[in-house]
């Protein structure tokens, strides 16, 4: 398949639907929605929304009837980047080929564009729509909301934080990685299907796919942060030697990260063996995951 096609077709969709959901520049307060559209509408990859969207697609439905799960998950992505950008955080003043979001609207602003972004992403997935079953839509609500908080993302990148400078083996970068960065992509791979319907064992095959695939990123990033091409990815090189941070070349060298990876993505395409034709572009992206460079 021409997944470069299908992910442009996916990523023209996905970001004419953020453009209706998020509030327009010209609504008071301008600021902080100059602030927030700044930050979604830049050109990020979609890895997330995209997942959504073909994760419904995997178990035969219409990814249009998800189209509002796949922003939510975007909007709480963007949330966690402007977050991670701040001072406090990873410092870095450069993110999607542009000046990070505190850097250009300060760091008060920032912060509340996050916060607002946090509470869009769940207003957009809690949207009125009776097409989809109410108990599938508070399930996929929680998965959602396990995935962004301690349980996931929030605590990852507290681990992420607390492992500066420290010297930490494989299986405790694993689990840091899995949580700050994996729960998310988790819940982008099943959400889809989990809100059309799919029966649980394929959530559950979805779930894996989405582990897998989700640590697989979170060591091409780290591979990235060495040895991509600034204009390519739209960030600093070199920005965790800067933080000391504890990344998978760091701890195991990049020729072993490059097969861990890759290791990670034959076991996420494994997880969804059962899964027809349908699932074809899951199988495509879980290998672009590796062989990006942006
Ligand atoms: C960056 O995510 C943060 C990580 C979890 C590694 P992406 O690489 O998906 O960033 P965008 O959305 O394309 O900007
Ligand atoms: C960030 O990991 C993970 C998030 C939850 C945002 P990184 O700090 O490595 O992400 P980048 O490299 O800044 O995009
Ligand atoms: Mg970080
Ligand atoms: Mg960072
Ligand atoms: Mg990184």
């Amino acid at each position: 398949m021409d997944l470069e096609a299908y992910m442009r077709r996916c990523r023209t969709a996905v970001e004419a639907a953020l453009n209706r959901a998020l509030p327009d520049e010209t609504v008071d307060p301008t600021e902080l929605h100059r602030a927030m559209r700044y930050s979604v509408l830049a050109p990020g990859k979609r890895l997330r929304p995209i997942l959504v969207l073909a994760s419904a697609e995997a178990v035969g439905a219409d990814p249009n009837r998800v189209m509002h799960a796949a922003c939510g998950l975007e909007c709480i992505h963007a949330f966690s980047l402007i977050h991670d950008d701040l001072p406090c955080m990873d410092d870095d003043d450069y993110r999607r080929g542009r000046p990070t979001n505190h850097v250009l609207f300060g760091e008060a602003l920032a912060l509340l564009a996050g916060d607002a972004l946090l509470a869009l992403g769940f207003e957009l997935l809690t949207e009125d729509r009776s097409d989809l079953d109410p108990v599938r839509r508070v399930q996929a609500l929680n998965m959602v909301a396990r995935a962004s908080g301690t349980r996931g993302m929030v605590g990852g990148q507290v681990a992420d934080m607390e492992s500066e400078g420290q010297s930490i083996d494989a299986d405790a970068l694993r689990k840091i990685h899995a949580s700050k960065t994996g729960a998310l992509l988790m819940a982008s791979a099943s959400v889809g299907a989990m809100l059309v319907g799919a029966d649980d064992s394929r959530v559950r095959s979805l779930m894996k796919y989405g582990e897998h695939i989700g640590l697989a990123f979170q060591i091409t990033d780290d591979i990235l942060d060495l040895v991509g091409d600034e204009s390519r990815i739209g960030k600093r090189v070199g920005s965790d030697l800067r933080q000391n941070k504890a990344t998978y070349p760091k701890v195991l060298g990049l020729e072993v990260s490059r097969e861990f990876a890759c290791a990670e993505v034959e076991q996420a395409i494994e997880a969804i063996i059962e899964f027809g034709p349908a699932a074809e572009p899951l199988r495509a992206v879980a290998r672009y995951v590796v062989e990006r460079d942006r």
